[in-house]
């Protein structure tokens, strides 16, 4: 039996999975499969326990759009006060887009092109989170030639053990990630000669899907060891931004509790006054999301049996890329469970291509499943591989239902390709944007 505890806006009624007061047959009979379905409440839930957890501080949440860059989720959680970690100018677009304040976001990434720098200046960033010297030297550059000072933190690896996947460990020493913690007081000296930046703040962000709490007890040590530091030099810091990170429950993880998470944090901060910045994005959007999807066609050998669905890891690459685990349940609840196990595939020419393996679902050809915790870096990381247009993505709230994001055409696959290459003027030629 599927274990539903992380999801309490899902549930069973008369045996028909709802998503708050929605039945998800219905939404898949209305929009069509593969689709993805976020709940408003939980996603409200998750943004306010974050806040609330901090009440007592000055403190900003900026969301991190990679997790989840839909315009309405940015609107409905700009409208509750967060703020954007961004790492493009793509996704600056899409907070600005959106309704967001740019006063409000931190823009992070080890490659901020020259054109991404000065649109960020132009709409005034909160705070550049720097990731190298030469990042340094650029940013200052683009604000001199913008006749502007650059507000900056720099991004301190220091150097923990996070304790995930290594894919998204993101703090230990021979990540690309961050600046060395042993550069970070040189780099602070020199960032106070330069005439276009403006120190602000200092910034780490060690992983993601972390379920322990000692990784981030001990990088805010560090992190603070350092602030101490540049307070001797005359450097001060007026925000400490922690990153994002917290995991969420897949399967059976204990998590994080975030009054936990706040506690410790906050019993060692004391000293320091500042504002305090975190950056969550898998916490406030993973377990607000499901993927539906309807199964195709059962296939059975003698020794495997297959569920191959219309969703496919362009939709969710998660499980092909990390190997992660997601809940699968029925939509209808079966009566009984099958006694062999099936694989979850999707129609995509690789072996890969894998949504779940070994599950005991009584899956039959056009029965829906819902694939579960799949809010965060499902829709965002998905892809067109095999022309496979992109799902669409609806909001339930109580018993509505919203459509915010169409499923995509075939004529939007293509348009911004061009046939008649050998007709072109040379200017199209050139014109690279
Ligand atoms: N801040 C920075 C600078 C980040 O790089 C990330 C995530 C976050 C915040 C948000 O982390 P979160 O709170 O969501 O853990 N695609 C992977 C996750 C990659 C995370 C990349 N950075 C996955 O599907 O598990």
């Amino acid at each position: 039996m599927a274990n539903l505890t992380p999801f309490p806006e899902l549930s069973y009624r008369h045996n028909e999975l709802f998503l708050e007061e929605v039945s998800l047959s219905q939404l898949a009979k209305l929009y069509g499969t593969p689709l993805y379905v976020y709940s408003y409440s939980a996603l409200v839930k998750a943004f306010s326990e974050f806040q609330n957890a901090f009440k007592e501080r000055d403190t900003l949440i900026c969301y991190a759009v990679k997790a989840n860059g839909n315009l309405s989720l940015l609107r409905e959680l700009a409208a509750l006060g967060a703020g954007f970690d961004i790492v493009s100018a793509g996704e600056l677009r899409r907070v600005i887009e959106a309704g967001g304040d740019a006063k409000k976001v931190v823009f992070s990434g080890v490659g901020k092109s020259q054109e991404e720098i000065k649109y960020a200046l132009e709409v005034g960033i909160f705070c550049f989170n720097i990731e190298s010297e030469e990042e340094l030297f650029r940013i200052n550059q683009c604000a001199q030639d913008l006749i502007k000072k650059a507000p900056i933190s720099f991004r301190v690896n220091p150097d923990v053990d996070p304790k995930t996947h290594p894919y998204i460990s993101t703090g230990l020493k021979n990540s690309k990630f961050g600046v060395p913690f042993s550069t970070a007081i040189d780099l602070y000296r020199k960032a106070n000669q330069l005439s276009h930046v403006l120190i602000q703040g200092i910034d780490c962000h060690i992983g993601s899907q972390i379920t322990e709490l000692s990784p981030f007890i001990e990088a805010l040590e560090r992190i603070l060891g350092l602030i101490a530091q540049l307070k001797e030099l005359g450097i001060s810091i007026s925000h400490l931004d922690l990153g994002g990170g917290i995991g969420i429950t897949y399967k059976d993880e204990s998590t994080i509790a975030l009054n936990d998470y706040a506690n410790e944090l906050l019993k060692r901060l004391h000293h320091f006054p500042g504002k305090l910045i975190f950056e969550p994005g898998r916490r406030i959007v993973g377990n607000s999301g499901l993927l539906l999807t309807k199964v195709e066609y059962l296939k059975e050998s003698p020794d495997h049996r297959f569920a191959i669905v219309d969703a496919a890891m362009n939709d969710l690459v998660r499980p092909s890329l990390y190997d992660a685990w997601h809940e699968v349940v029925e939509v209808t609840q079966p009566s009984s469970i099958p006694s062999r196990p099936l694989d979850i595939v999707g129609p995509v020419c690789e072996t890969g291509d894998i949504l779940a393996t070994n599950r005991y679902l009584m899956a039959q050809s056009n029965d829906l499943l819902a694939i579960l915790s799949t809010g965060a870096y499902g829709s965002s990381m998905s892809s067109n591989y095999n022309a496979r247009p992109k799902a669409a993505e609806v909001l339930v709230y109580n018993k509505d239902h919203y459509l915010i994001g169409r499923r995509e055409s075939f004529t939007e696959l293509t348009q911004r390709e061009l046939t008649d290459f050998f007709n072109q003027t040379s200017l199209t030629k050139n014109k690279l944007i």
